[in-house]
């Protein structure tokens, strides 16, 4: 009887393998934000280090992504994160939405709410300073 279960339980692990759970990962769009001449190299690199997995199409999948269960939880966050907030469609948003996007931005990151801590946990160079919340939160106001 336990051997059943675990069999079972084994081939429930391997079968969901094969569900597909990533969305999936581009080229650097034309509309992204990071392909602006005007954006100043370090805010680049604090989107590129601390956002740019979650909040654009360009997401850069760890090994551990790629396995199941643990590819549905990633998967979702970063559907759920492009849907809210995409840097690489930036310049397909209307003004009235980017003015709303630098709004939740600028709370979001003064609130220390987002990166998202369960990204932090695994990604120690992702945790913001002070002084880069300040550097980003600046230039977003400022566009
Ligand atoms: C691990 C994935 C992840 C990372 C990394 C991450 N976010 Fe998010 N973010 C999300 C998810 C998921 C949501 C939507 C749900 C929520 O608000 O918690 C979100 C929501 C947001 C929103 C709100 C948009 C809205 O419409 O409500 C903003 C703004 C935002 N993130 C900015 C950032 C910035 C700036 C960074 C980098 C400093 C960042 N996020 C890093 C996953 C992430």
């Amino acid at each position: 009887m336990k051997k059943k279960i675990l069999l079972l339980l084994l081939f429930v692990l391997v079968a969901i393998q094969f569900v597909p759970a990533l969305p999936e990962s581009t080229a650097e769009p034309q509309d992204s934000i990071l392909l602006r001449k005007d954006l100043p190299g370090e805010v680049a690199s604090i989107l590129k280090k601390s956002c740019n997995d979650c909040h654009s199409n360009t997401t850069h999948w760890p090994w551990y992504a790629h396995i199941a269960p643990v590819s549905f939880w990633i998967g979702h966050h970063v559907e759920e994160g492009r849907e809210h907030f995409n840097l690489s469609d930036w310049e397909q948003y209307t003004p009235e939405r980017k003015a709303h996007k630098i709004e939740e931005l600028a709370e979001e990151v003064k609130e220390e709410e987002m990166p998202l801590p369960s990204y932090t946990w695994l990604h120690h160079q992702a945790k913001l300073t002070d002084e880069e919340r300040h550097v980003l939160i600046t230039y977003f106001e400022s566009l």
